[in-house]
Formats: C-alpha cells, sequence, structure tokens
C-alpha cells in the first residue's frame, strides 16, 4: 500500500492520563489518532491518581495500538519507526508506552525514536498548518508547563519564559476545584466562562521582574481563592460565573501580553499555541485578534490535537527520524526530562 520512500511513524503517548496511539504519514498526515482517556475515572478523586493511571495504561496500551494501526490500514510491517513519549510526565505512566514500544521494536526490528511531550505538543501544529516551518514563537501552556519556546528548527528550540510556580493548566484545575467545578478544571472554567462577566472581579497580573518573558500564576491563584474566602465570611453569595470569567481574562491577558512581546522583540512574524489550554476557546479568539493587530500570522491546533495524543509525538519523531536520531532498547522513561535534551 505504500511507497517505499514514504515515511510510516507509529507513535505512543502515556505521560499522564491519555493512553493514546496513531500513525502519521511523512510527518503531517495523521491516519489514525486513537486516544483512551481516563479522566471520568480520575475525576473521582479531583485531579490524576498515577498509580491509577499506570494500571489504566497497561490495561488498554495494547489495544490501543492495535486499533491505530487498524484505523490507518497498515500493518506492523508497513512501519517505518515508533516513536514514543519518554518524558516529562508520572513515571509509572510513561513506563508502560515505553516498554511497549520497546517490546515491539525488539520484536520486530523497527527502530525506536524517544520523543519529547513538549516537543510533540509544538509539533501538533504542522499537522493541519502544512505550510508552517520554523521558525516561529510558540507559546506551550499544559497541565503541567508554560513555556514560551522560539523554534528555531525542527527539534531545536530556545526556551526564551518559563513558569516560575503553577503552569497555567495547573492554576485552571486549582481554581476550578476551588468553585465546585471538579477535574480537569480548564474546559470546564471554558464553558462557564461565557455565563460570565471577565470585568466583574479584578484579579492581578503578575510580572516577573528578572524575566519579563516568565510566568507566574500562584499569585492569581491565591487572589482567587482569597476573593472567595471574604464573600464567605462576609456572607456574600459568589457568582461563580464572574470568578470563571475574570479569573481566565487574568491569565490571558498576561499569556498574549508576553508572547507577543517576545515575537516582537526577536522579530518573528510567526506565533503558535500549543497544550491543553490552547484548546481553550477565549485564549484561541485572544490570540487571533492580537495576532491580527500586529500583522503576524497565528497558528493553533485543533483542540482534539492540544490535548494529550499521540499524533502530535508522531510528527515529533518524523523530525527526528529525518535527523537520524534513534534510541536503544535502554531508552527509559525520564519524567522531568528538560526540552532540547536527548
Ligand atoms: O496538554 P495537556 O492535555 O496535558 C499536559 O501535558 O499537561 O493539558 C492538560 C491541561 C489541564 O490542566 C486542563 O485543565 C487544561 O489543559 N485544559 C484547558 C482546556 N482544556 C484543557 N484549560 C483551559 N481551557 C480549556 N478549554
Ligand atoms: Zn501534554
Amino acid at each position: 500500500m505504500s511507497d517505499t520512500k514514504d515515511v510510516f511513524i507509529l507513535a505512543i503517548e502515556s505521560s499522564c492520563d491519555e493512553t493514546a496511539a496513531s500513525v502519521v504519514k511523512n510527518g503531517r498526515e495523521v491516519l489514525s489518532n486513537v486516544i483512551s482517556s481516563q479522566i471520568a475515572l480520575h475525576t473521582l478523586y479531583g485531579g490524576v491518581v498515577p498509580e491509577i493511571a499506570s494500571r489504566k495504561h497497561i490495561e488498554k496500551i495494547n489495544q490501543v495500538i492495535e486499533e491505530a494501526l487498524k484505523e490507518a490500514g497498515v500493518t506492523l510491517k508497513d512501519i517505518t519507526a515508533i516513536a514514543v513519549t519518554y518524558g516529562p510526565g508520572l513515571v509509572g505512566a510513561l513506563l508502560v508506552g515505553v516498554s511497549a514500544a520497546k517490546a515491539i521494536s525488539f520484536a520486530t526490528g523497527i527502530p525506536l525514536i524517544g520523543v519529547h511531550h513538549i516537543e510533540g505538543h509544538i509539533s501538533a501544529n504542522f499537522i493541519e498548518n502544512k505550510e508552517l516551518e520554523p521558525p516561529f514563537v510558540c507559546l506551550v501552556a499544559s497541565g503541567g508547563h508554560s513555556h514560551l519556546v522560539v523554534v528555531k528548527g525542527y527539534g531545536e528550540y530556545e526556551i526564551i519564559g518559563r513558569t516560575r510556580d503553577d503552569a497555567a493548566g495547573e492554576a485552571f484545575d486549582k481554581v476550578a476545584r476551588a468553585i465546585g467545578l471538579g477535574y480537569p478544571g480548564g474546559p470546564k472554567i471554558d464553558k462557564l466562562s461565557k455565563e460570565g462577566n471577565p470585568d466583574a472581579i479584578h484579579f492581578p497580573r503578575a510580572k516577573v521582574q528578572e524575566n519579563e518573558y516568565d510566568f507566574s500564576f500562584s499569585g492569581l491563584k491565591s487572589a482567587v481563592l482569597n476573593y472567595l474566602n471574604g464573600c464567605q465570611m462576609k456572607g456574600e453569595p459568589v457568582c461563580k460565573a464572574d470568578v470563571a470569567a475574570s479569573f481566565q481574562k487574568a491569565v490571558i491577558e498576561v499569556l498574549v501580553e508576553h508572547s507577543l512581546h517576545a515575537v516582537k522583540e526577536f522579530g518573528y512574524d510567526k506565533f503558535a499555541i500549543a497544550g491543553g489550554v490552547a484548546s481553550n476557546s477565549s485564549l484561541r479568539a485572544a490570540f487571533e485578534e492580537a495576532c491580527a493587530e500586529n500583522h503576524v500570522t497565528f497558528y493553533h491546533p485543533s483542540p482534539i490535537f492540544c490535548t494529550d495524543n499521540a499524533a502530535m509525538i508522531g510528527v515529533a519523531g518524523y523530525y527526528e527520524y529525518l535527523k537520524g536520531v534513534r534510541s536503544g532498547l535502554d531508552l527509559n522513561a525520564v519524567p522531568n526530562l528538560k526540552l532540547g535534551e536527548r
């Protein structure tokens, strides 16, 4: 079924609470994107329980890989290389994907490529934006990371800003929990905000003195908690929709301001967003507007490619494959893997 020059990557992702597998053709064509989400299971506990996540990954991984191959209409014989997320993430969760990938590689001789999870998130932009090529600036905002990155080339990154404390997604999750929305907070705050007034409450926009591109969200989270406590002590009712909308506006304003400042200062005309928070509807609208005003071309993946998936790992794996990167069977999970490290 394939031209011999075609490159088919089987990608596996299990760094947090999604067990995912995908087949990507020639780096930009997603032939399948299977995601088995554990969200419903972790909702019971108000967040991801690492031990439960690992066990669920073990139950699902083989089935998810088989489905991805089937949906793509390929067999392992067609696969050029196997790309797998090996960090950062939950160690027990990562190990399941890494072990599955190594087992397939060992049994078939198909080359193995360890992929950085954040590199995957950034690469999600290449799926639907066929014309997008580095260099560009990318904001990665997920549950564990808030990074401003200059994508200098495929797999070549310079981190220019990062969070000093909570990641943006973490702030969404914590505030959602405080106003009783449950886990995961991002999508719930996104939805509830549409019914609220974003100017009802003024929450602080933190500036980090030493680096104008860094973020800090813990002060904002505390301000929301203080506001809620204040209302409770005074016996005043809380309008959850107004809290959600005002909090969300504060996060988005900081993300937009820092990102556009970086794009201009570093002299780029392309800007992309990535990670779970990038699926936020108001954030996408705010960036759309700010980029248009500043004559910057704005790129964003569809929401399904923003949250964790294996297609993005397949895309990143493809560019690593082209560069000749191969991992040995001693590939291990690296829970705190830094971007740009191998
Ligand atoms: O990228 P991701 O799926 O996993 C990590 O690598 O962390 O991101 C998950 C994070 C969670 O904190 C979740 O609340 C947030 O992304 N998120 C959102 C939205 N959808 C997911 N945050 C704001 N608005 C959304 N619509
Ligand atoms: Zn992620």
